[in-house]
């Protein structure tokens, strides 16, 4: 039903797709050969096949991306002409009503900027001796939370000036389970935790002052879905066309504590060089690999309870948006 929805449009032509958040492309690359293979597919099921328009796809990511490493990834077999669009993703990338099909994949668990309130030591928000909300003062977690509310409404604010009337925006959203045993189970949170205890075990060996570590927090939040879906309907430009929780399709890839901390080391290093230095980088996954090997919880990928939130959602007609 969706999918005829979408190349119903005889008005957008071609068919413009944006991967919001697409990194250098290992994942992106697949995800655009299905959704376009996808569309292809039924023009070839409906008898359309020779009306088949041209398709488009916008990689966005930040500006310090490897777009260089994206496009050399790009199949050399694909059925779309690709554009990079660099710039955050919480504002407007795209001119008004361009695009079919927006998708972000593991991305918008990004904050646009660490709450100031976090690294103010007057605030009673200060999250000192932490780098994330985890384990801290109730104020700490309500700060991240504020500012990914507005930073996802900013978000479907931008997609919802860029998409057609009826475009399709498909999400796979990072968040957690409302509730989970710290006993028997871990999620993305949890081991932003412990990879936070690393930080103060080297400030007190004297490698930083504690007030290092202060004055920096990781930019990350995982809701709930129950929050996530408020934000949504709350912004009432979509409706909600699917919500599926997933289990975490990608705790198996993991397969020990040496990977899990490459992985992380890989999407937060050049964030932790620019505020601690490359000096402490060796010294501080060393550590957090070993606690992550000290513990049996970290160690057994079925005590991730991490969850993956598929959140399919339609643009509506601008006349049934009670306030645009
Ligand atoms: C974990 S990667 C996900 C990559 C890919 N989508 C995937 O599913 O594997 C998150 C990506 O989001 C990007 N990102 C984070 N905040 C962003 C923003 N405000 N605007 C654009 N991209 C952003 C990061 O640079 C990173 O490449």
């Amino acid at each position: 039903m969706v999918e005829k929805d979408l190349i119903a449009m005889p008005e957008t032509h071609p068919i413009r797709i944006a991967d919001f958040g697409c990194s250098t492309g290992h994942n992106s690359c697949a995800a655009m050969q299905i959704i376009t293979e996808a569309i292809r597919r039924r023009f070839e099921i409906e008898g359309l096949i020779s009306q088949l328009p041209d398709f488009y796809v916008y990689f966005n990511d930040k500006v310090t991306n490897d777009f260089n490493t994206l496009f050399n990834s790009l199949p050399r077999e694909r059925l779309y002409g690709a554009a990079g669009v660099p710039g955050s993703f919480h504002g407007r990338l795209l001119p008004k009503a361009v695009l079919n099909f927006a998708y972000s994949s593991c991305s918008l668990n990004w904050i646009s900027e660490v709450p100031k309130a976090v690294l103010d030591n007057t605030s009673p928000a200060w999250n000192r001796g932490k780098i994330h909300y985890e384990g801290a003062r109730r104020e700490v977690r309500e700060e991240y939370a504020n500012q990914y509310s507005k930073d996802i409404e900013s978000f479907l604010d931008s997609r919802a000036e860029e998409l057609v009337q009826g475009g399709l925006m498909a999400l796979l959203v990072p968040a957690v389970p409302a509730s989970w045993d710290p006993n028997s189970a871990y999620t993305s949170t949890s081991e932003l935790y412990l990879f936070g205890s690393c930080f103060m075990d080297m400030a007190k060996t004297g490698r930083f002052s504690e007030a290092k570590v202060d004055s920096f927090n990781i930019p990350v939040y995982f809701p709930i879905p129950q929050e996530f879906k408020a934000i949504i309907e709350r912004n009432d430009k979509y409706t909600i066309e699917r919500m599926e929780v997933l289990d975490n399709p990608g705790k198996h890839n993991l397969t020990g504590p040496k990977d899990r901390a490459a992985y992380f080391r890989a999407t937060s290093e050049g964030m932790l060089i620019d505020h601690f230095g490359s000096e402490i980088i060796e010294e501080l996954f060393d550590r957090y690999t070993k606690k992550l090997e000290a513990s049996p919880l970290f160690s057994d990928p079925d005590c991730d309870k991490s969850i993956i939130m598929f959140v399919l959602l339609q643009r509506k007609p601008e006349s049934y948006c009670s306030a645009s």
